[in-house]
C-alpha cells in the first residue's frame, strides 16, 4: 500500500515538475544553493546506498542487495536520472551482472527537457580491469566509461565495451588517484555523479574528501557478519578526525527509513 502510495507522490511530483517549470526553476536553485560550496573543478558527489538496520549493505556471500522495497528502487532511478555519471566499484559490477537503467518516462522526459542524454554515463572503477565482458552489463544500452591504473587499461583500450578510459594512477602505487579522476570527469562534462558503491570505492573517496551528499536507506532486517560489507569500508577513522554530516532530511516510507546527509566541512 505504502509502496504504491510513494511511487503516486513521486510521480505527482514529477508531474508538477514538467508541469510547472518554475517549480522546477525554484528546485533547481535550492540544489545549485546547496551545490555553491564545493570545489567546482570536480563533479558534485552523491553516495546512494540501502543498508540492513544494523548496518550492512549486503550480505557475507556479497549478494546482490535485493532486500529493498519498491520506493527504495524508485528512489535509486531518481537518483540516477538527476545525475550526468554514476560510479561504481567493479565489486559492486561482479555482484550484480547488470546496472540500473533509467526507465520511468517521467524521469526520461525530464532529462529530455534539461538537454540530457536518456541515460547517465555509467562508470565502472577498477584497478586491474579484470572484469567479465560476459556480464550483461556490457549489452545493455548504455554508454560506458573505465577509471583504471595503466595495468587496468591495457585490458580494454581499444575496445568498443568502454567508450572512455580513464586512467588515473596514483605515482608509484596501485591506486587510482581520485582527485584526478574526478577532475578529467568535469573536464568530459560531467556534473553531478551518484556514487552507487559499494564499500571499497566509497571508503576511497571519503578519504580523499570528495563526497559532498549521502543518501542511505535503512531496511528492516538484520544481516549481521562481521565480514559483509558496510557503506564505508577501507581501515577508517579515528572518530575525532572522522568526517562529519549534516542531516538534511529524514524520511519514513512504510518500514523504510531514508536519510539524506550533506558532508559538513570546516568552512560551513
Ligand atoms: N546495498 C547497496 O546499496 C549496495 C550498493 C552497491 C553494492 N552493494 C553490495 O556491495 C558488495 C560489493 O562491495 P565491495 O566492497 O566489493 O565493493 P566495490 O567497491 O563495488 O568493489 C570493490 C572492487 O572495486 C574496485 N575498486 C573499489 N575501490 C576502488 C578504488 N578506490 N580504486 C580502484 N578500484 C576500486 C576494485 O576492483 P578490482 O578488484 O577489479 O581492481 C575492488 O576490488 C556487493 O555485495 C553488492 O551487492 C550494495
Amino acid at each position: 500500500m505504502q509502496q504504491s502510495r510513494f511511487t503516486k507522490i513521486c510521480q505527482l511530483c514529477l508531474v508538477a515538475l514538467l508541469a510547472y517549470p518554475n517549480a522546477a526553476t525554484q528546485l533547481r536553485t535550492y540544489r545549485l544553493k546547496v551545490m555553491a560550496d564545493y570545489p567546482k573543478n570536480r563533479p558534485y558527489t552523491t553516495v546512494v546506498l540501502a543498508m540492513s538496520a544494523d548496518g550492512k549493505i549486503a550480505d557475507v556471500k556479497r549478494s546482490p542487495a535485493r532486500f529493498t522495497s519498491l520506493a527504495d528502487k524508485a528512489h535509486l532511478e531518481q537518483r540516477i536520472a538527476d545525475s550526468d555519471g554514476v560510479l561504481f566499484g567493479a565489486g559492486t559490477l561482479r555482484a550484480y551482472g547488470t546496472t540500473l537503467k533509467v526507465s520511468h518516462p517521467l524521469l526520461l522526459q525530464q532529462r529530455d527537457q534539461q538537454k540530457l542524454p536518456p541515460q547517465p554515463i555509467q562508470i565502472v572503477a577498477s584497478r586491474q580491469a579484470n572484469i567479465d565482458p560476459q556480464l550483461r552489463f556490457f549489452r545493455q544500452s548504455v554508454p560506458r566509461w573505465l577509471v583504471t591504473t595503466t595495468a587496468g587499461a591495457k585490458h580494454w583500450t581499444g575496445c568498443p565495451e568502454f567508450a572512455q578510459i580513464l586512467v588515473c594512477p596514483l605515482p608509484c602505487s596501485v591506486e587510482i588517484d581520485w582527485v584526478t579522476a574526478l577532475q578529467q570527469m568535469a573536464i568530459l562534462g560531467l556534473s553531478r555523479l551518484a556514487v552507487l558503491g559499494g564499500g571499497q570505492l566509497v571508503a576511497s573517496l571519503v578519504a580523499a574528501d570528495l563526497i559532498d551528499e549521502l543518501w542511505l536507506t535503512v531496511c528492516p532486517l538484520i544481516l549481521g557478519g562481521a565480514t559483509a560489507p558496510t557503506p564505508v569500508e577501507g581501515s577508517g577513522f579515528y572518530s575525532a578526525l572522522a568526517p562529519r554530516l549534516e542531516l538534511l532530511s529524514v524520511e519514513k516510507l512504510d518500514q523504510e527509513v531514508f536519510l539524506h546527509y550533506r558532508r559538513q566541512r570546516l568552512e560551513d
